[in-house]
């Protein structure tokens, strides 16, 4: 046989023992593993795991009852084509189309960024910090629109507003409105941050893009599959959180909660910039990486 010239012509063949005999599903795991280690995905065998399921139209943990079952080549077609994409840095939740973000399944894909788990520590601690159910909420920056979908859910009573600055987020966000059936309790409107938004509220809340621009090079090739508007604020990182920092005050009602997800090494200066505002119970949470991630105030 012919030497294989690269790893692609190698995967091609990754689901077929040397004898050339099918597979079974434990076989196609093992070898999705081990082709994902080889190209420096993060978690294989749970990537592996997830693409089989997706393909087979199964739960992950269904997969357990069917290890010893041979695949057909129909099974393995799909297959093949999304291992490839995964080894070569595209996220998985591209791959899957959708994500789980508080318990809620929600669509997933280029026109905003991943959500994060993260954000999801963001929601919970909002959920903790409010007694008022009757709130006026915005959401800024919303992307896919995980938290301002989810606050809808946790809090039903809440009137919930959701802005961002791309029309690709906001019509994804949109569709996952739609999607989780919230669409009538949920606003969107395309705003620079508070810019178009009128009235005041009880909780702003938002996770605005907080990379500087020179620490592009240090991400992970699937963080780059995010759209760069998600990402990128400008030179120091922290520009748009300090801007809604100013803006926020004039749109609080009195006590009003802002609630921000910042990032690494930027709550000092962020903690000072409320201060400076006159903000008061200004308290930040760590993330469960022990990140100092969380920023509260209140105003008024
Ligand atoms: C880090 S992503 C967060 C998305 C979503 N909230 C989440 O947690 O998954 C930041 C979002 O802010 C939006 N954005 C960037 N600049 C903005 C601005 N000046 N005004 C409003 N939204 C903006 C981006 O389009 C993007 O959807």
């Amino acid at each position: 046989m012919a030497a294989r010239s690269d790893n692609t012509e190698r995967f091609l063949d990754f689901a077929r023992n040397d004898n050339q005999k099918p597979m079974t599903v434990l076989e196609v795991l093992q070898a999705t593993t081990a082709y994902f280690k080889k190209h420096n995905v993060e978690n294989p065998r749970l990537n592996a795991e997830h693409l089989l399921a997706h393909v087979l139209g199964r739960k992950r943990i269904e997969l357990y009852l069917e290890f010893e079952r041979v695949l057909t080549e129909p099974e393995l077609a799909p297959l093949r084509n999304l291992v490839k994409r995964r080894s070569e840095g595209q996220p998985l939740q591209h791959l899957l189309g959708t994500t789980e973000f508080c318990g809620l399944t929600f669509l997933c894909d280029k026109r905003a960024m991943v959500p994060r788990p993260e954000t999801e520590e963001l929601v919970e601690l909002i959920e903790s910090k409010i007694e008022n159910r009757e709130l006026r909420i915005v959401d800024v920056g919303t992307g896919s629109g995980v938290i301002a979908l989810t606050l809808a859910v946790k809090f039903p009573e809440a009137e919930i507003l959701a802005v961002d600055i791309s029309d690709d987020a906001l019509a994804l966000a949109q569709e996952n409105a739609a999607r989780v059936k919230l669409a009538d309790r949920v606003r969107f409107l395309k705003s620079n941050l508070l810019e178009n938004v009128e009235g005041c509220f009880d909780v702003i809340v938002a996770n605005l893009p907080y990379i500087s621009i020179q620490d592009r090079q240090s991400l992970s090739r699937e963080v780059l599959h995010d759209p760069e508007v998600a990402l990128f604020a400008s030179a120091q990182g922290d520009e748009l959180v300090r801007e809604l920092i100013a803006q926020a005050p004039s749109q609080l009602r009195p006590g009003g909660m802002l609630a921000l997800e910042i990032g690494i090494g930027q709550s000092e200066a962020l903690l000072s910039a409320l201060a400076e505002k006159n903000y008061r119970d200004i308290s930040f949470k760590n993330d469960y990486s022990g990140v100092k991630r969380f920023l509260f105030a209140r105003y008024g």
